[in-house]
């Protein structure tokens, strides 16, 4: 099971339930991620993905189980606790601001206090910082210095996930990164996804509705299904017609459990 010996584990849930008042949305979450690795997490609507991926940011609190990261138990207070760690989260609204250009946008959101880059970095290292990140992670977009507004979603998308990375995320999760995206863009985020891994160091976590087109980025799957992981295995081990055949018959089951009323 848990193997912290390797130095290789970044994070591991353990018995991890989340109920919201009478909705149970996670049972007993067991689920491991290692330094390097991109895991997919794939599961049907209301599943509970984005619960743990808010578990896993310190957004939302467990009601019961354990979290360890770099082998050691923590409890994530907050958000801010958990980015201190280095585990950072891309969400679909982005939180860029329109308005604003690229490069500013690399900058938002660090931690004032520090006051690392927003107090010492001037526009034009910021700027050439941007360029730098973006160039190195493939993100090609027409120039750093046009607001972001003008930007096509999955550009958006690469923006956001550069400057999690520029932020040292040593964890990254992606909450349905391609959903809302046509198959061009869809390309370039996953082309961002497959620079990262092929770096070595990051964990990412996808959550993907869409689990074929995710699955040549991933070297692990999980599938959450009625609050648990009822299904790990490495890619290599498995298929996207596996996986379409665990999809039919949970689909089956649902249908069943509907018409018996
Ligand atoms: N803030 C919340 N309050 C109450 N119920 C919630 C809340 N967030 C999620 N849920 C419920 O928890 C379950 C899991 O939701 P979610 O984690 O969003 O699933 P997924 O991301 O897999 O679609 C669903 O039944 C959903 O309605
Ligand atoms: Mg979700």
């Amino acid at each position: 099971m848990a193997d912290a010996s390797t130095g290789r584990e970044l994070l591991r849930a353990e018995h991890i339930a989340k109920n919201y008042g009478q909705v149970t949305a996670l049972t007993d979450i067991n689920l491991r991620i290692d330094r390097g690795e991109v895991l997919g997490l794939l599961g049907d609507n209301g599943a509970g993905k984005s619960t743990l991926m808010k578990i896993f940011t310190g957004f939302v609190k467990p009601s019961s189980g354990q979290l360890h990261f770099d082998g050691k138990p923590v409890e994530l207070s907050s958000v801010s606790h958990a980015r201190s760690l280095g585990i950072e989260a891309v969400y679909q609204d982005l939180a860029l601001i329109n308005e604003l250009n690229v490069y500013r946008n690399m900058f938002l959101q660090r931690e004032p206090v520090k006051g690392r880059f927003l107090g010492i970095l001037d526009d034009k290292k910021m700027r050439a910082a941007a360029i730098e990140q973006l160039d190195r992670m493939g993100v090609r977009i027409p120039s750093v210095d046009v607001p972001v507004a003008k930007l096509s979603g999955g550009q958006r998308q690469g923006i956001a996930v550069a400057r999690s990375v520029y932020q040292k995320a040593r964890l990254l999760l992606l909450d349905e990164p391609t959903a809302a995206m046509g198959a061009k863009e869809s390309a370039l985020i996953l082309d961002v996804i497959q620079r990262l891994k092929d770096e070595g160091e990051m964990g990412i976590i996808i959550i993907a509705h869409n689990y074929a087109q995710i699955f040549d980025v991933c070297d692990r799957v999980n599938l959450v299904e009625g609050g648990r992981i009822v299904f790990d295995k490495k890619t290599s081990e498995t298929s996207v017609e596996e996986l379409t055949d665990m999809v039919v018959r949970e689909y089956r089951e649902a249908r069943r459990s509907v018409q018996a009323g």
